[in-house]
């Protein structure tokens, strides 16, 4: 056990054997942090895509929060999103592009993953320059039954604390638009919110600067 939340939750390292519930998840959470089951056809492809990556290609900050039901959600993190998205380039996503087909470029004909399987073979790795300032980035998703209870705080501390051990100066996330909860948890535990200046793509990001333990004493 890496953190106990209490009431039976924790955090523990991922393994290989949870590729099955870093899916399951991405999927239960994956429509701006709502359930996107009844919309995915490939109800695999958003963690190929989302999740596993991190596990296999980062698997010293890939955590699950388990719980007496199970895996009830993941926390995620790259030390140095430029380096993590070569590897995912390089080392990934050919495997990815052979499992799935190119549904081609005319969106008014995407059906159910399509939106997906369109961005395994045309990936945007590209990082905004606004997230300079925060090299590394990372990725928590919850179950209903694991939020409200102070696990995404607790959390993203402890990610940030392994970051900046590891000499990171800052951490940022990608939030969909729509997903005002989310953002609101992420001001409520210290992120800014910043806009993706660079056209045409207007994402938006939370993002944080993480102390050192020397600027912290100091
Ligand atoms: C967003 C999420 C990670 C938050 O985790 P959580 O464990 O529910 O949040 P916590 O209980 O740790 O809350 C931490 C703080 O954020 C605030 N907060 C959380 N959700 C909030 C909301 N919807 N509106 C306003 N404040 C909120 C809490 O009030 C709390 O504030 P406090 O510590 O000052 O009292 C979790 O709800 C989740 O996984 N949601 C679905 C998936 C998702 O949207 N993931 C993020 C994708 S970018």
């Amino acid at each position: 056990m890496t953190l106990d939340f209490g009431g039976g939750f924790f955090l523990r390292r991922a393994t290989t054997a949870d590729h099955a519930a870093l899916a399951m998840i991405c999927l239960k959470t994956g429509d701006a942090g709502k359930d996107a089951s009844g919309r995915e056809d490939d109800p695999e492809l958003l963690g190929l895509l989302y999740t596993i990556p991190y596990q296999v290609l980062e698997p010293e900050l890939a955590f699950i929060v388990d719980s007496p039901a199970g895996a009830a959600g993941y926390l995620l993190g790259a030390a140095d999103t430029g380096a993590f998205n070569a590897s995912v380039a390089s080392d990934w996503y050919p495997d990815l592009q052979r499992r799935v087909a190119d549904p081609g470029p005319d969106s008014s004909r995407w059906r159910g993953s399509d939106w997906a399987r369109h961005r395994v073979h045309h990936p945007d790795f590209a990082v905004p320059s606004a997230l300079t300032a925060y090299p590394s980035h990372g990725h928590i998703d919850l179950l209903p039954q694991a939020r409200g209870r102070g696990i995404g705080r607790r959390a993203m501390e402890f990610l940030g604390q392994r970051l900046a051990a590891s000499g990171s100066t800052g951490i940022h996330l990608e939030v969909m638009p729509e997903n005002d909860d989310a953002l609101r948890f992420y001001e409520a535990i210290g992120f800014d919110v910043l806009q993706d200046a660079d056209p045409p793509k207007h994402r938006i990001f939370v993002a944080k600067r993480l102390a050192h333990a020397a600027e912290a004493a100091g």
